[in-house]
């Protein structure tokens, strides 16, 4: 089979280490095709004049061709859009790094605009000296990078009962990766003096909802970072402008937004309170509570329902994203046949405790329908369970800390769907 390049920027070594990965097939524009190309052999309007000037956009956008590379909620779902969420379009991203104009968002009262001068953030309870830092305050600790995923409890919420949602950007994209510039938390509440009584933090943020949670000390004494920066500048006002916390591999919710209020307390304020904020309902009715790691999971996203194949058979890549909030990925598995035989697929890079890992497998596509899933592993020894794996042990009426195999049925015709295989 051949395939036309429209922009012709494929080299052919790239052409040819492409079949050799797929093993089998070509990948290449023949000759006498591009003879008559147009594209080819005409002078195009991009070739006759100049482009824009360097003062056309100071701030760099998308260009317009990519424009369907979005956001997008599903309007059924919350009441309004003030405390809703919105999904990142995985399915046509790749690497690791999310943009941070494509990473979803998530507020229970809306996104605030705060300016960097009015930004406060106390530490209290129990510690030696209670503190009030402001921004530049923050900017001079000593600032740690380090790139991990944020991923929301309820990712993958609508999928327990069966399948939902049309695309893995609604099923899987409740979740962004990026990298964060920060201060360590415990820098600050060594700054403030824990005392001996202190067990627990209670953060909160300055929105009207105010997200506040408890976080074990132990966690707050470990890899939490109070960040001020994300993928290289500032974070966006959706995101939590001019701070938020960030609680490597632990659910989204305790990565407060707006980060105003740190107390150090001897017990869970929510314990306190008695409310049962995120727990997961079991099938005998009972509530698993303090699920608060997110344990490793992946999905396809290409070839998926948003991304079908539109090449017909011959070599196609498959890729996905794969994750854990206990460990580094170590392995993925791809299965086209609905899990009854797996192939290992490429890492692009070594898995890191707490980020996403990209993964590859090329085959050559023989153009039958395909039952295409993938299975993550962990530096723990944790292997990704499947759907009926995961409801005997929960049952159907849990929302949150839904992990299981992600199925997407890929017909001859390249379209996929979100079904189910048991
Ligand atoms: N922090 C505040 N202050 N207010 C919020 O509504 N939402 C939480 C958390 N932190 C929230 C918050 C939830 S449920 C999630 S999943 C993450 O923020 C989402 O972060 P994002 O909007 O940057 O994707
Ligand atoms: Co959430």
């Amino acid at each position: 089979m051949t395939v036309s390049f429209k922009n012709g920027k494929a080299s052919r070594r790239q052409f040819l280490t492409g079949a050799a990965a797929a093993g089998a097939g070509t990948v290449a524009a023949s000759v006498a095709k591009a003879a008559g190309d147009p594209l080819i052999t005409e002078k195009q309007v991009w070739a006759q004049a100049t482009g824009d000037g360097v003062d056309a956009t100071p701030y760099g956008l998308p260009i317009e061709f990519e424009s369907d590379v979005v956001r997008r909620n599903v309007e059924w779902l919350t009441a309004d859009t003030i405390s809703s969420i919105n999904f990142t379009p995985i399915h046509a991203l790749d690497g690791t790094i999310t943009p941070q104009g494509c990473a979803f968002e998530r507020h229970h009262s809306g996104a605030i605009e705060m300016r960097k001068e009015d930004y406060r953030l106390m530490i209290n309870g129990l510690v030696d000296t209670p503190l009030v830092f402001t921004y530049e305050d923050l900017e001079r600790f000593p600032r740690e990078n380090h790139v991990y995923f944020c991923e929301c409890a309820a990712n993958t919420g609508m999928e327990w009962a069966g399948a939902q949602l049309n695309g893995a950007q609604f099923t899987h994209g409740m979740i962004h990766n990026m990298e964060y510039t920060g201060v360590p938390l415990r820098t600050l509440l060594n700054e403030a003096g824990i005392q001996t009584e202190g067990k627990w933090v209670y953060v909160e943020g300055a929105d009207a909802s105010s997200n506040g949670r408890s976080i074990p000390l132990e966690k707050a004494l470990d890899d939490v970072l109070v960040a001020f920066k994300a993928n290289g500048e500032a974070l966006r006002k959706e995101h939590g402008y001019p701070v938020r916390l960030v609680v490597p591999g632990w659910e989204g919710n305790m990565w407060v937004k707006w980060l105003r209020r740190i107390e150090v307390t001897n017990q869970a304020v929510e314990s306190r309170e008695e409310t049962s904020k995120y727990t997961d309902t079991l099938a005998d009715g009972t509530s698993r509570k303090w699920t608060w790691v997110m344990d490793a999971k992946s999905v396809v996203t290409s070839p998926s329902p948003q991304a079908p194949i539109k090449h017909g058979k011959g070599p196609l890549v498959i890729t996905g994203l794969a994750w854990s909030g206990r460990g580094a990925i170590t392995r993925v598995d791809v299965s086209i046949d609905g899990g009854k035989n797996w192939q290992e697929a490429r890492l692009g890079a070594p898995g890191s405790k707490g980020a996403m890992s990209r993964f590859y497998l090329d085959i050559n596509w023989d153009g039958q329908e395909m039952f295409l899933q993938s299975r993550a592993h962990d530096d723990t020894g944790y292997v990704q369970p499947t759907k009926t794996q995961l409801r005997d042990v929960r049952g159907l009426n849990s929302i949150y800390h839904n992990n299981c195999i992600q199925t997407w049925w890929v017909r001859s015709n390249g379209e996929a769907e979100n079904v189910e295989i048991s």
